[in-house]
């Protein structure tokens, strides 16, 4: 079968197809046939060389981790009804870019009818996320949020989650286009994070108190700015790093003013949580409450356009590669 594979970390030419062996269904394991291949901003920054402490990998590896499929063949140990059932799975974070991958049974997620599997491998890795930091947050309709990276893969879920929930929603994205999709997908307010004054926009838009959530997607300093508009006992989820750095957030300020801090530990699922938050995510979008935004699709032997586009940042919401 046919893998992208990383031969070496470094820009987005070092993703190349190779041919290896398909692989075999170990016990609890189950061979999933992709249909279509989940990319996430982090996956680029991996294939960089970034965050080595954090993700374990060495070159060369298959990239990707979040996948939509059919199974083809079970291992020992789990049930063969699985056979020929529509799926997504998560996992971790290589394997993905394939024609087929082995991955453990009890993570499989069934796809609901209805819901095709390219909308379905969007939400692998976003719509779980999502769904999990809308729990993390306890966010509800009484809430102000303030969503940063609001037109990125996750972004987009996260405006339409928290609107549906009823919560007031001010979007934070950069530039024409991307803050026209963010306010098509229902936020009350958006902002542009290339204007200077933005964090005085986004205070006029949440109101003196400022935000009772800030869920930031982007870290660095926009992040740490957003904490500056966090209201006093409100909540802070720092999971969002595509600036390079998580917001560095003063812990002592947290503390004195009453904000709970989240962050990226507190988004470590396990298989059991995994499987209830893909499932939530997939029936939302079965039944048309939640709509993937997916700006572009790339064959797998163009893995490295997608993560030159995906680095280019030009494209809207998320990037898929087909098989
Ligand atoms: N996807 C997940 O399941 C997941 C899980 C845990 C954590 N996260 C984190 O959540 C964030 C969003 O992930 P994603 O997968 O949704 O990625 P994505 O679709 O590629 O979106 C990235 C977002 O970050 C913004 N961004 C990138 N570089 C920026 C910069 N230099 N300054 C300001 N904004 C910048 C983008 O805005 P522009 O389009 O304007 O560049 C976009 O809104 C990432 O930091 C990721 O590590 C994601």
């Amino acid at each position: 079968m046919r893998v992208a594979q990383v031969t070496e970390f470094g820009g987005p030419e070092v993703l190349v197809t190779v041919e290896v062996p398909d692989p075999v269904a170990g016990p609890g394991e189950a061979v999933v046939e992709v249909s279509t291949v989940d990319t996430i901003f982090v996956e680029t920054q991996v294939r960089a060389g970034a965050f080595s402490d954090h993700f374990p990998i060495q070159a060369p590896y298959v990239a990707g981790g979040g996948i939509a499929g059919t199974v083809r063949a079970v291992g020992e140990g789990v049930d063969e009804a699985w056979i020929g059932r529509r799926v997504v799975t998560a996992l971790g974070f290589s394997g993905g870019y394939a024609e087929q991958a082995a991955a453990r049974a009890e993570k499989l997620v069934p796809v609901p009818d209805g819901l095709a599997l390219r909308e379905a491998a969007a939400l692998v890795h976003d719509g779980v996320t999502a769904t999990a930091l809308l729990e993390a947050t306890g966010l509800g309709a009484d809430d102000r949020v303030l969503i940063l990276g609001a037109s990125g893969g996750m972004g987009t879920l996260l405006v339409q989650l928290a609107k549906a929930a009823g919560a007031q929603v001010v979007g934070v994205a950069r530039g024409e286009r991307k803050t026209s999709l963010v306010r098509e997908l229902g936020a009350d307010a958006v902002v542009d994070a290339t204007h200077g004054d933005w964090t005085e926009q986004a205070r006029a838009a949440l109101g003196p108190a400022g935000a009772d959530v800030v869920l930031d997607g982007v870290g660095g300093e926009l992040g740490l700015a957003a904490f500056a508009l966090t209201a006093d006992g409100g909540r802070f989820s720092a999971h969002g790093a595509s600036t390079g750095g998580f917001a560095p957030v003063d812990t002592d300020e947290a503390d004195r003013r009453g904000i709970k801090l989240t962050g990226i530990a507190d988004l470590q699922l396990s298989d059991e949580d995994y499987t209830r938050l893909a499932a939530k995510a997939l029936e939302a979008a079965a039944t048309g409450r939640l709509h993937p935004v997916i700006g572009g699709t790339f064959p797998l032997d163009q893995a490295s356009e997608a993560h030159r586009t995906i680095e280019a940042r030009t494209l809207l919401g998320k990037v898929l590669l087909t098989i």
